[in-house]
């Protein structure tokens, strides 16, 4: 067919390699893809397993961050989301509903929190909050309309590790699934499937994108039928992730296992350094021998990680100003970066909460949370060091 200039402009042609193939994963950036028949067309229709045809409900670049997370964390079939909150509301929203009961550890994530409150205040759904302490609070929460578990690996700030295995066996009845929020772990520390959880959650916001550019968010299911459950709400919620974000993510994945040894070597060092600096009053680290979950720790994980946090004795006042005081770290709210990032919660992430809530989840007035870079640990330890001098 002989056409126009105009048209041409329009219908570039589509360039497939013959004879090679990429050695990264090539960039999807077009939400649609044709087909020449109707009835193939049509069946792209019946679900995630058919051919791509439009990008919420599967491209090949987010598929290849699916496939790469869930190989990672030894699922069967994962899903990637628009942020880590994405993946969350897909997961819980597609599991729950009016007049089922959760289980939850109460030192979640600050939007998983709100979520399963506003589930238990406007949707119905009745929510239990547990320490993860201690699997016989898990057995005496359940109800016979208990759907799900919701744990994270390492909690945030405190990192509290909870017995992942202990308390997955405390709820283990037929119709009820384990979610685990592996952010803070990445599947290089911890696989929570192993542990018999049967949804993993992640922010690929944080350690698997690990460059403070992308927002993303993944659910790796243990069944290929959790994953079709979950596609089926999630493609109406609308929370898909973007091929230029999920390709990020990947790019970013290359170096996850160099970057999470580096960070957990560093955090590590700076555990013990800050242990022994007298304006600092006590250090959570999960690394430390003296951590309260050390030995579940070195039963689960296979490194510390890349995040702690520790209280300094000069209260919210000394935790302002430290925060303040810092030149190499990065004063902002994230984890996971190939940056040092600080965050002084009691007068952020968690500014809400009085003095008695602050305690009830085991922060204090000056905690600072440290989410450690992959910069030399002597250039970390420089800058702390300075900065703790103003607060001492
Ligand atoms: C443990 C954890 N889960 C989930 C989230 C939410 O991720 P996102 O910001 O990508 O929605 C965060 C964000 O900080 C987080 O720390």
């Amino acid at each position: 067919m002989s056409l126009h200039r105009e048209t041409r402009t329009v219908h570039t042609p589509v360039q497939q390699p013959v004879g090679s193939k990429p050695l990264s994963v090539p960039i999807y950036q077009g939400h649609m893809f044709t087909f020449d028949g109707a009835d193939e067309l049509a069946a792209a229709f019946d679900g995630p397993e058919g051919a791509y045809f439009y990008s919420r409900l599967g491209n090949p670049t987010v598929r290849a961050l699916e496939e790469a997370v869930a190989d990672l964390e030894g699922g069967t079939a994962g899903l990637a989301f628009a942020s880590g909150m994405g993946a969350i509301s897909a997961v819980l929203l597609g599991h729950v509903r009016s007049g089922d009961h959760v289980i939850a550890q109460h030192c979640v994530y600050g939007g998983t929190y709100s979520t399963l409150c506003d589930l238990s205040e406007r949707w119905g759904v009745e929510v239990t909050f547990v320490s993860g302490d201690d699997p016989a609070e898990v057995r005496e929460a359940l109800r016979p309309t208990t759907k799900l578990l919701y744990l994270e690996t390492i909690a945030n700030p405190t990192t509290q590790v909870v017995d992942l295995p202990a308390l997955i066996r405390a709820a283990d009845r037929p119709g009820l699934i384990s979610v685990v929020d592996n952010t803070f772990a990445t599947p290089l520390l911890c696989r929570p499937l192993e542990h018999g959880a049967d949804v993993v959650v992640h922010s690929a916001t944080k350690f698997l994108g690990g460059h403070s550019d992308v927002l993303g968010g993944v659910a790796v299911f243990a069944s290929a039928e959790a994953r079709r459950r979950i596609w089926d709400h999630a493609i109406d919620l609308g929370a898909s992730a973007d091929p230029f974000a999920a390709w990020l993510t990947v790019r970013g994945m290359q170096t996850l296992a160099l970057r999470v040894e580096r960070q957990s070597v560093n955090a590590l060092f700076l555990a013990e350094r800050l242990a022994g600096h007298p304006a600092v009053s006590h250090v959570n680290y999960p690394g430390l021998a003296g951590h309260p979950n050390h030995a579940i720790a070195q039963r689960l994980l296979t490194a510390g990680g890349g995040v702690l946090s520790f209280d300094l004795a000069g209260g919210r006042e000394a935790g302002r100003t430290f925060v303040e005081a810092v030149r190499l770290c990065a004063l902002t709210g994230s984890l996971g970066s190939v940056h040092t990032l600080v965050l002084h919660p009691a007068s952020t992430s968690h500014r809400q909460l009085d003095a008695a809530s602050l305690a009830a989840a085991s922060i204090g007035e000056g905690t600072i949370r440290l989410a450690v870079g992959i910069e030399h640990r002597d250039d970390l330890w420089d800058d702390i060091e300075q900065a703790l001098a103003k607060v001492t």
